[in-house]
């Protein structure tokens, strides 16, 4: 089967629904398992499922019904053995990385990631005595180079948010596996499973923000993890369960709701960010657009080999005249929403530097080409000719 129609008839029993559990009627949408507790028929299999609780549904915090068919799309879209639903991309994000690493480890990263991830690394790990070496992923000389003795994960970011910097997986991928205890983690929020497939890359885990594409309307903050299912076990076991970053039945129901479109939004954000980023490039008022669909991109040559069906909705522009001019955009966009997310159905605008990105320092922020006038669009799905529109009326205000 094709993408579209995969993502909307795969798995779609509950496998794991079995005796009292079974629906009375097949309902054509699952319904919504709003419950924190599980009924458990006998003292005997009440004992042995919180023991297995992989095996069958006991306490929300274990598995849902509406997560563990979540679970099983996420899988089969990511073509791994195994996949872990959460509440948000940083539970998701911390969980995995908490599965991988210990105390008196190195972490090598990449020097453009999401604000809050870089948080993790730099502001909680540091506490336990994990050092993090920061390298420009898409060499992947740098990143051999970064590896240490006592290195136990390489995390990529890519496309990177802001800079849409484009990492080589597989490249990445045979440089670490040379080392057998070393993981490899993907976040690959910004591509979603329709654009790239890390694991067939070679990644070890890859971990979405589900807040995003996959959601597509703005309405959950959820995460995901994918990987083989020793990983994914271990994820739920003891991470998932002592963090408790367990994911809302409701948001997994709409979760599965919203990836029926995936491919089709996609599909209309990717050609709605072409076109916006081509016009951007041409405008008077713009000195850089960060697209990697773009070959004025750096990285373009790695994602036109690495990501299948288009290069995303997400782009970044350097605005001529900084936060100044920043400022006059933002407060007269009418189309764009002011809000820091993306991957919803409807364009949105942000600013990297004080908004997803503030953690940084400013000399890091500007070493990763995240500068003052920088502001980052997540394309949605309107007319573009309406976006083109919006962005002209507000960058026409500027005044220099
Ligand atoms: C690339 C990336 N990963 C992870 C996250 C964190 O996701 P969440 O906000 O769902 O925790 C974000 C949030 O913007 C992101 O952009």
């Amino acid at each position: 089967m094709k993408f579209n129609t995969d993502v909307l008839h795969s798995n779609q029993v509950h496998a794991r629904l079995t005796g009292s559990y079974k629906p009375q009627a097949m309902a054509h949408v699952s319904p919504i398992y709003q419950t924190s507790t599980y009924v458990l028929e006998d003292f005997d299999s009440a004992v042995y499922l919180n023991q297995h609780v992989d095996e069958g549904f006991v306490y929300t915090r274990f598995g849902s019904p509406n997560a563990d068919e979540l679970e099983k799309k996420i899988a089969h879209m990511e073509h791994a053995e195994a996949a872990l639903a959460l509440a948000s991309g940083l539970g998701a994000i911390s969980t995995a990385v908490m599965s991988v690493v210990k105390a008196g480890d190195n972490v090598v990263i990449g020097d453009v990631i999401y604000g809050c991830t870089y948080a993790l690394f730099t502001k909680v790990l540091s506490r336990l005595d994990i050092t993090c070496t920061r390298v420009d992923t898409s060499n992947v000389k740098a990143v051999e180079e970064a590896i240490k003795p006592n290195t136990s994960l390489v995390y990529v970011e890519t496309p990177a948010n802001p800079t849409l910097k484009i990492s080589d997986i597989e490249e990445i991928s045979k440089v670490v596996h040379l080392h057998k205890d070393i993981t490899l983690i993907v976040d690959s929020t910004f591509a979603s499973p329709y654009l790239q497939n890390a694991l067939d890359l070679g990644a070890d885990l890859v971990v979405h923000s589900a807040t995003k594409y996959l959601c597509g309307h703005g309405t959950v903050t959820a995460g995901v993890i994918a990987g083989n299912k020793e990983r994914i076990d271990r994820c739920r076991m003891p991470y998932l369960q002592c963090f408790g970053a367990v994911i809302d039945p409701f948001a997994a129901w709409q979760l599965m709701q919203g990836m029926k479109t995936l491919g089709i939004r996609m599909e209309r954000h990717c050609q709605n960010a072409m076109k916006v980023a081509k016009f951007l490039e041409g405008h008077p008022m713009i000195d850089r657009v960060y697209y990697p669909g773009l070959p004025s991109h750096p990285t373009y040559e790695i994602a036109k080999k690495q990501m299948h069906n288009g290069f995303g909705g997400m782009m970044s522009a350097d605005i001529k005249g900084g936060m100044d001019a920043v400022r006059t955009v933002m407060n007269n966009v009418k189309v764009f929403s002011l809000a820091t997310s993306l991957g919803n159905v409807d364009s949105l605008i942000q600013h990297s530097p004080s908004m997803s990105h503030f953690d940084m320092t400013p000399e890091e922020r500007h070493a990763a080409s995240i500068f003052d006038g920088q502001v980052r669009l997540s394309i949605g799905i309107e007319d573009a000719d309406d976006l083109i529109e919006d962005l002209d009326q507000a960058l026409n205000k500027i005044k220099l």
